[in-house]
């Protein structure tokens, strides 16, 4: 049996943290999990939310599917189906590895071979292409946005994988950058080049009032059909969390036909099927209708976002935010039914090559609501 440690030493080393949730785990053999290797990670992954794995520069991956198939064993498409709609805002950032086609290639910049894919010209999303006020370009080197904090999901027919991993095979180093979230409270953010920023759900859900814990409690959201599509001509706040409303949303007449029974209403509190915990937990970006406790439903798209949005503010606060520094070989493993992430960064065009490895199955069930049994 391996010799396992697990680091709970919290991720962030700033004195003004205050993530409660990350650990790094050490000892562990990820090709040759044991069950009981693997019921410490499922615990550690359900307990810290977000868990890192270091020196998987070797991981195949096979074992990087099999390992997160592992916390979902009924699972089996990519988290947003075989084929992608051209017209998806997803469309262009991503790359299937052929022998293994639940495993994605992200990143940024030119690379010759991979895994039987040649000459792979990758694109790190630039809040540029989905931001109402991106950085200007003069200022693009140093200063950045929070890309879009969601749930990895399609929202539409397939539920929300629960647990993603993400293997970084080739790094850009040394070199940080502000990210500005250019809302009411002015904030920059000093992080790491292309990081990859968290936060819990179940800490945002413990940071709302009674009243407001209530609303959550027994509230529905109502997702857009094809919300990538859906919103695709729509544009982002500039610190990610969800849309400007300007009505550019496309009419269900100019969305691929849809069936109701596909579409995802969601509660808006996920329970850990471990612990227990409630996390509030929307994808403020794919949201159409929320439904009430008394059966009402709201669809006032800008009446609704606000809501939302005064809700979720308080979660991006720095203090609750971890931003991974990416190292070669790092395995992150999160629980995607209990924090959101971010994209962030741009990289020079060129100079900074980074390639990831993703890997999701959409969930086999939806998320746990307040009401499941554990
Ligand atoms: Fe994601």
């Amino acid at each position: 049996m391996t010799t396992l440690t697990i680091s709970c030493k919290p991720l962030t080393k700033s004195a003004e943290s205050q993530v409660d949730f990350g650990a790094e785990l050490h000892g562990l053999n990820m090709e040759e999990l044991t069950d009981d290797d693997f019921a410490i990670l499922h615990k550690a992954l359900y307990e810290h939310q977000v868990v890192v794995v270091k020196n998987q520069q070797n991981l195949s991956p096979k074992a990087q599917y099999e390992l997160t198939r592992r916390f979902d064993p009924s699972a089996g498409v990519y988290s947003h189906g075989k084929s992608i709609d051209k017209r998806s805002v997803l469309h262009r950032d991503l790359t299937t590895i052929p022998r293994q086609p639940q495993v994605q290639v992200i990143g940024h910049g030119f690379v010759k071979e991979y895994e039987g894919l040649t000459n792979l010209q990758l694109r790190h999303p630039h809040h540029k292409a989905f931001h109402k006020h991106p950085i200007p370009e003069d200022e693009d080197e140093g200063f950045t946005h929070f890309y879009r904090w969601h749930i990895d999901s399609a929202m539409y027919d397939l539920d929300p994988p629960l647990a993603t991993s993400l293997l970084a095979v080739q790094v850009p180093k040394g070199r940080r950058q502000i990210c500005r979230y250019d809302d009411e409270s002015g904030t920059k953010l000093d992080v790491p080049l292309g990081t990859t920023a968290f936060f819990s759900g179940y800490r945002l859900f413990e940071l709302l009032s009674e009243e407001e814990k209530h609303f959550v409690r027994t509230s529905k959201v109502e997702y857009a059909p094809h919300p990538y599509i859906w919103m695709s001509k729509a544009k982002s706040r500039s610190n990610g969390l969800g849309i400007v409303s300007e009505g550019l949303e496309l009419s269900e007449e100019e969305l691929p036909p849809f069936e109701d029974e596909k579409v995802k209403i969601y509660p808006m509190a996920w329970k850990n099927p471990v612990t227990g915990r409630l996390a509030m937990m929307v994808y403020p970006t794919c949201v159409r209708k929320i439904h009430l406790e008394d059966g009402s439903i709201l669809d006032n798209l800008s009446e609704i976002r606000e809501r939302l949005y005064r809700l979720q503010r308080r979660a991006i606060d720095p203090q609750y935010v971890y931003t991974h520094d990416w190292e070669e070989g790092d395995l992150v493993l999160f629980n995607n039914h209990g924090v959101m992430h971010s994209i962030v960064g741009s990289f020079k065009d060129g100079v900074e090559v980074r390639l990831f490895r993703q890997c999701n199955m959409a969930g086999s069930r939806p998320p746990l609501g307040p009401e499941d049994i554990l």
